[in-house]
């Protein structure tokens, strides 16, 4: 059996990466740690928390006595830390928040696992680790920086953080590696382009978009829409992880992309045609839209859902320009290859999004009407 702490995972990728561990291998034991932000959903993991192979604890990755708690109660051998602020245009309004639980959350369960795991001392005064132990550590190709038209971000590009969420980001990979080099922990991190899929919160580009156009609302895209993404289906990102947390090499770092890039206009104009084809092969979707124009022969109308919804709005401060990834690493060192086709994976996204309207509503009715009110009505 081993037993994961995995934190964060009642947001979005956490959620899918429980979802597809408990699915792989039998001898998984999960113990969840989430602080229940506006961005967690318990109803996202309900299913799967059973009190057999997966429990769910409340709280906050910055409280020391808990994490200590943990670490007692249970014999982990994986850390798997998701939880983080992960929004780039909130760390523009509340930066503070972001350094708090980015790298002093990492850093409080670093210090956790180091009371737990650490069983003496080497020779030349290193600590010695109980065998089989490791930190993941997941993190972002923000940390980069931005790339022009050419080129791709390896393990060996310069960190060159620009918004305080990607600051925060790379802040906690150098505490991470810090662990690593002053106390040979047994440590890995992951660096992964856009990720999307079911779960993904609405305040993101790909679910905002699919929510606005069922509410029938204008389509904010920043600045003339040319910065580009390197997306990837979230169950390719969970998979990497799990060869990682497995297989991986302790004190490496291992980028994660599929080759996927996209222009966010080019995003936006595919969900629209994609949505549109979807109503027009299945009518019985139409019920969802908000706006109920009626054709003459009695069916709800979808006419207006075309790229007349767009709207170009102020740009994102200090907006980066390009993402785009090597994974040749983990390609050849770990035989990861991403499975899921953007084509695919993109009709699938907003097929959920379609048949899961419940959980759109759940998540979205407490501050997001707040958050949404504030960010777009000056742009
Ligand atoms: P998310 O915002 O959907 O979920 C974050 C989760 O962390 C939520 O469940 C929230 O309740 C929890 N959380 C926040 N603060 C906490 C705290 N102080 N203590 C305990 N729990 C807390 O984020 P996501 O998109 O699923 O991203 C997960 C991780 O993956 C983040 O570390 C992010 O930086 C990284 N990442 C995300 C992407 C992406 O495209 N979304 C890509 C690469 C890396
Ligand atoms: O690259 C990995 C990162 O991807 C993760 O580390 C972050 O946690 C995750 O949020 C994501 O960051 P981005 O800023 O790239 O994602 P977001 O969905 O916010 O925006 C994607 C692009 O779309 C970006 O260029 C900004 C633009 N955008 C976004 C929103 C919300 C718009 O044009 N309009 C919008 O309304």
């Amino acid at each position: 059996m081993k037993t994961y702490l995995v934190t964060g995972a009642a947001g979005f990728i956490g959620a899918n990466y429980i979802k597809y561990i408990l699915g792989k291998h039998d001898d998984v034991k999960i113990v969840i740690l989430d602080a229940l932000t506006y961005a967690g959903n318990l109803e996202t993991i309900s299913q799967d928390i059973d009190n057999e192979r997966c429990f769910f604890v409340k709280g906050n990755i910055c409280d020391r006595n808990l994490a200590d708690q943990l670490f007692a109660d249970y014999k982990f051998d994986y850390i798997v830390n998701f939880a983080a602020e992960s929004h780039v245009d909130r760390s523009i309004e509340n930066p503070q928040l972001f350094l708090q639980t980015n790298i002093l959350g990492t850093q409080n369960l670093l210090d956790a696992a180091r009371r737990a795991w650490v069983t003496g001392k080497d020779e030349n005064g290193y600590p010695t680790w109980r065998k089989g132990v490791r930190f993941h550590q997941v993190s972002t190709d923000e940390v980069y920086g931005s790339l022009g038209a050419e080129g791709y971000f390896t393990e060996e590009t310069p960190l060159c953080p620009h918004s305080p969420y990607s600051a925060s980001k790379t802040s906690a990979d150098l505490i991470v590696m810090a662990y690593r080099d002053t106390y040979k922990m047994p440590v890995t991190i992951s660096r992964c382009s856009n990720n999307y899929g079911p779960y993904h919160f609405p305040e993101k580009l790909i679910p905002l978009i699919i929510k606005n156009i069922l509410e029938g609302k204008r389509l904010p895209v920043y600045g003339d829409g040319t910065n580009v993404r390197d997306w990837l289906y979230v169950e390719d990102h969970c998979k990497a992880i799990d060869m990682i947390v497995r297989n991986g090499k302790d004190g490496e770092i291992y980028n994660v992309g599929g080759h996927n890039e996209k222009q966010n206009i080019e995003i936006v104009k595919l969900t629209i045609a994609t949505i549109h084809q979807i109503m027009t092969e299945q009518p019985e979707y139409r019920s969802i839209l908000k706006k109920k124009e009626m054709t003459p022969d009695g069916q709800i109308s979808i006419d207006w859902i075309n790229d007349s919804l767009i709207t170009f709005v102020k740009d994102r401060l200090g907006h980066d320009q390009r993402y785009a990834i090597d994974p040749t690493k983990i390609t050849r060192e770990l035989g990861w290859t991403p499975e899921t086709k953007f084509e695919d994976g993109i009709v699938k996204t907003i097929r959920w999004y379609l048949d899961n309207q419940k959980w759109v509503k759940n998540v979205t009715s407490g501050e997001y009407q707040n958050y949404y009110e504030n960010m777009y009505k000056n742009r």
